[in-house]
C-alpha cells in the first residue's frame, strides 16, 4: 500500500466454499457434475423447443428463454468456482469481478422477469382460454421478452456503474465463491451509502414486485379453477402450474431468504449455502421440473428421436 487511500487493488481473492481440504475433490466432482447437468438439461430443452413445431407456443418460448437464462446464469459463477477450487491462488482481476457481478445481476433479474411473464401467460391461458390466442400474440410475447431484457440491462448497469465508482484499498478477500455485490461493498473504503440506498430501492422493485405479480397471477388462477370445479380442469391446471410454482418458490424462497432476511449473526456459511441453492441448484432443477412431468415435452422428445434415430441407424 502506498499510504494514500486511493491505492487501487488490481485483483480480489475469492475464498470460495467452506470446504475441508480432504473433501475438496469430492465437491469438485459434485459441482462439475451439477454444472454439466445444468448445461445439458437446459440445452436439451432449448433444442427440443426449437425443433418441435408443436412447442412453438408462448409458454414454451418463455420456457426456452428461461433455459437460456439458466444456462448463462450458472456459467457466470460455476466455471470460475471450479477453476478456483483447483488453483492455489483463487484470484479474480478487478475487471473480471465487476463483469461477473454485472452478468450475475443480469441473468438473475432476467430469470425473475421471465417467471413473471410465464405466470401472466398461464393466467391468460387459464382464466381467458377463448381469448388466449389473441391476447398472447407472438408480438406480445416477443415484447414481454424484450421488456425483460431492457429492464435487466438497466438494473445490472446501475449497480455495476455505482460499484465501479468505489475505491478498494486494503482488503481484497471476498468471503464468497463469486463477486457478490454485498460482499464487495463491505470491502470498499469509499462511502457506500448511495449504493446501499439504490440496492434497497431496486431490490424492492426487482424482487418484490415480480413476486407479488406472480403470487397474484397464480392466486387468480386458483380462484378461477375453484369457481368452476371440474376434475379435468383442476388436474390440467395443476399439472402445468404445479411445476411453475415449484420453480418460483425455489428461486424466490432462497433469494428473498438471503437478501431480505439477513441472518442476525452474519454467518457467511449460511449465506454461501443459500447462494449455492439459487446459483447452482435452481438452474439445474428447472429443466427437470418442467419436462419430467410434462406430456408435451415428452411427446416432443419421442417425436424427435423417432424421426432422427431411424434414419441415422438406417432402419
Ligand atoms: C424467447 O422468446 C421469444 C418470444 O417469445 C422467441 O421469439 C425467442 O425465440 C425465444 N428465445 C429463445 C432462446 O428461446
Amino acid at each position: 500500500m502506498t499510504g494514500r487511500n486511493q491505492s487501487i487493488i488490481s485483483e480480489f481473492l475469492l475464498l470460495g466454499l467452506p470446504i475441508q481440504p480432504e473433501h475438496k475433490n469430492l465437491f469438485y466432482a459434485l459441482f462439475l457434475a451439477m454444472y454439466l447437468t445444468t448445461i445439458l438439461g437446459n440445452f436439451l430443452i432449448i433444442i427440443l423447443i426449437r425443433l418441435d413445431s408443436h412447442l412453438h407456443t408462448p409458454m414454451y418460448l418463455f420456457l426456452s428463454n428461461l433455459s437460456f437464462s439458466d444456462l448463462c446464469f450458472s456459467s457466470v459463477t460455476m466455471p470460475k468456482l471450479l477453476q478456483n477450487m483447483q488453483s492455489q491462488v483463487p484470484s479474480i482481476p478487478y475487471a473480471g469481478c465487476l463483469t461477473q457481478m454485472y452478468f450475475f445481476l443480469f441473468f438473475a433479474d432476467l430469470e425473475s422477469f421471465l417467471l413473471v411473464a410465464m405466470a401472466y401467460d398461464r393466467y391468460v391461458a387459464i382464466c381467458f382460454p377463448l381469448h388466449y390466442p389473441t391476447i398472447m400474440s407472438p408480438k406480445l410475447s416477443l415484447s414481454l421478452v424484450m421488456l425483460c431484457w431492457v429492464l435487466t440491462t438497466f438494473h445490472a448497469l446501475i449497480h455495476s456503474l455505482l460499484m465501479a465508482r468505489l475505491c478498494f484499498c486494503a482488503e481484497n478477500v471476498i468471503p464468497h465463491f463469486f463477486c457478490d455485490m454485498s460482499a464487495l461493498l463491505k470491502l470498499s473504503c469509499s462511502d457506500t451509502h448511495v449504493n446501499e440506498l439504490v440496492i434497497l430501492i431496486t431490490a424492492g422493485l426487482i424482487l418484490v414486485i415480480p413476486f407479488v405479480l406472480i403470487v397474484v397471477s397464480y392466486g387468480l388462477i386458483v380462484s378461477s379453477i375453484l369457481k368452476v370445479p371440474s376434475a379435468g380442469g383442476i388436474q390440467k391446471a395443476f399439472s402445468t402450474c404445479g411445476s411453475h410454482l415449484s420453480v418460483v418458490s425455489l428461486f424466490y424462497g432462497t433469494v428473498i431468504g438471503l437478501y431480505l432476511c439477513p441472518s442476525a449473526n452474519n454467518s457467511t456459511v449460511k449465506d454461501t449455502v443459500m447462494a449455492l441453492m439459487y446459483t447452482v441448484v435452481t438452474p439445474m432443477l428447472n429443466p427437470f421440473i418442467y419436462s419430467l412431468r410434462n406430456r408435451d415435452m415428452k411427446g416432443a422428445m419421442g417425436r424427435i428421436f423417432k424421426k432422427k434415430i431411424p434414419f441415422s441407424l438406417g432402419w
